[in-house]
């Protein structure tokens, strides 16, 4: 009887400790679109991933601010997401004319840079800023 006891046990462990393909993070899901993983500040929560129209719902324990990339960003973030483009972007806002913070639009990537837009406005930054995921202020 003790071995095929030990069986199901290993069995179940198995089951409940391998992550299942479709516990993607928000952080993963940027990153297989080329985006880096630290436009999210940490501790951001993936809620909803909708592989046919690519609609991203993420959450944050509550609204913040990262100050070193004149971001902000509310608890509820959403957008479209595809290799270098996020569209239909809400929840984000940046900095693009000083003092003001603007909500984003798009984001999209252009080779080593990330253009910001907002209506009329835009704004290019370095992807090597976003490369550390990183707590908000
Ligand atoms: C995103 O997910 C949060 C938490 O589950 C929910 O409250 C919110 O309504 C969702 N927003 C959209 C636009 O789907
Ligand atoms: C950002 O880069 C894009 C593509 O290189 C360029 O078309 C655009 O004019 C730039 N915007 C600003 C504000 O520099």
């Amino acid at each position: 009887m003790g071995s095929s006891w030990i069986s199901i046990l290993i069995l179940l462990l198995t089951y409940f400790t391998t992550p299942s393909l479709s516990a993607q993070d928000a952080y993963q899901i940027l990153e297989s679109n080329n985006f880096p993983k630290g436009l999210l500040p940490r501790d951001a929560t993936l809620r909803s991933f909708d592989a046919s129209s690519k609609k991203v719902n993420i959450t944050l324990d509550e609204p913040c601010e990262l100050k070193s990339q004149n971001m902000r960003f509310d608890r509820v973030i959403t957008f479209v997401i595809k290799k270098d483009s996020l569209t239909k972007v809400e929840g984000i806002k940046e900095k693009v004319i000083t003092p003001w913070y603007i909500s984003i639009k798009n984001i999209v990537r252009n080779k080593d840079e990330l253009q910001f837009t907002s209506g009329e406005f835009s704004l290019n930054s370095s992807v090597t800023r976003y490369e550390q995921i990183q707590q908000c202020d």
